[in-house]
């Protein structure tokens, strides 16, 4: 069973929503369930100063992607890359034990946010391999860090955030 945080936080989620003026984006799945996760960040002066996300999940998956939002907001990203899904489960006060693997899907979210933030020149230099500059920025902000993973996201996903010929251009280079 559900803590009773549990499910506070899936009924009345944190920071819940796209935050559309966000620094970095971190996307994550979870090849078991087929659940997925955006965490965003909007940084200042190396804090993350506003969050939001939005999770295609479970009630632990939402209420674990709340808790992360409230313990991330304020705190300097050497101190939100320490935030593990133990602290997270800890905060809701705990998970059962098969849900465990929902924690760890908010925790891989936030740091994956902001090693995107702090890599945000050589992302954006990889996907200019293949595409231009503007449609390069566009697909950073798609919460994914190489052309492996860019590989993995199908076009229709991307349609509407690149140009045209971006999208033709990763077509031919992905042969999709
Ligand atoms: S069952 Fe998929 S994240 Fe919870």
């Amino acid at each position: 069973m559900y803590s009773k945080k549990v499910m506070e936080h899936f009924l009345n989620p944190r920071n819940k929503g796209k935050l559309e003026n966000a620094d970095a984006v971190g996307r994550v799945g979870n090849p078991i369930c087929g659940d997925v996760m955006y965490i965003y960040i909007k940084v200042e002066d190396n804090k993350i100063v506003d969050i939001g996300w939005e999770t295609m999940g479970c009630a632990a998956a939402i209420a674990t992607s709340s808790m992360v939002s409230e313990l991330a907001k304020g705190k300097s990203l050497e101190d939100a890359m320490k935030i593990e899904k133990k602290d997270i489960a800890d905060a809701l006060e705990g998970l059962p034990p098969i849900k465990m693997h929902c924690s760890n899907l908010a925790s891989e979210g936030l740091h994956k946010a902001i090693k995107n933030y702090l890599n945000r020149e050589k992302i954006i230099e990889k996907f200019k391999e293949v595409v231009g500059e503007e449609d390069a920025k566009a697909l950073y902000m798609l919460g994914i860090s190489d052309l492996k993973e860019l590989k993995d996201v199908t076009l229709e996903e991307i349609a509407n955030i690149i140009s045209k010929e971006g999208l033709e251009k990763l077509r031919k280079y992905f042969k999709k």
